[in-house]
């Protein structure tokens, strides 16, 4: 059956790395169905806004998730860590605790940047938090693309390093194996 695939980019800026790299992603295969989940609308997480339903772009947020088999994120890192966009996004889609539209969602990681490390550290960080709250990271694979203003084309705002696109085309297929083999155990 058709694989449904969110894609969530933890950078908000119009010429985003990150966003070139997940366009490209959702190109490499068109027997997937991606769906863009956006992080712009979202108010700072604040539990007095939870009341009733909460925010309306919350509610948008979460049913996204909740409609999707499994999410992939690419996202930048801000000082050695996870972006504020991105952790807040999380925090929001964690509640209800204990039954969040998080829990047992496969999730994937890539990040991109135009340093050497690759947004290792911001990729650590949001495997943790994203496994404290249940969801089900792809385990032993981390997609880390450095020097990265060096492998797109700007103007079309494409990821263009064949190289590259290979890693991206052999993690995606892993991601799909992966939603489809998720532990079912709490
Ligand atoms: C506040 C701030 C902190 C940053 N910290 C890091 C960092 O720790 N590691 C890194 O590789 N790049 C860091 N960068 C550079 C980003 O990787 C770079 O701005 C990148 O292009 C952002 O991703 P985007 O192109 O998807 O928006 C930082 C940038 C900003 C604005």
């Amino acid at each position: 059956m058709t694989k449904t695939i969110g894609l969530i980019v933890g950078s908000l800026r119009k010429a985003s790395y990150n966003r070139m790299v997940a366009q490209t992603l959702s190109e490499l295969d068109a027997s997937i169905a991606f769906k863009w989940i956006e992080l712009k609308e979202l108010p700072l997480f604040n539990e007095d806004l939870e009341a009733g339903d909460g925010p309306e772009a919350v509610q948008v947020f979460k049913a996204a998730i909740q409609a999707v088999d499994g999410v992939i994120i690419v996202s930048p890192e801000y000082n050695s860590g996870i972006p504020g966009v991105l952790k807040n996004a999380i925090d929001w889609a964690s509640r209800p605790s204990r039954s969040s539209v998080l829990r047992r969602k496969p999730f994937g990681l890539i990040g991109a940047t135009p340093g050497g490390m690759g947004t290792v550290h911001a990729q650590l960080q949001t495997r943790h938090i994203l496994e404290s709250v249940q969801a089900q990271v792809l385990p032993f694979q981390k997609l880390l693309i450095s020097q990265v203003h060096t492998k797109v084309d700007a103007e079309q705002h494409r990821l263009t390093d064949e190289k590259t696109k290979e890693y991206l085309q052999a993690y995606l297929q892993k991601f799909v194996h992966w939603i489809d083999h998720v532990p079912t155990l709490d």
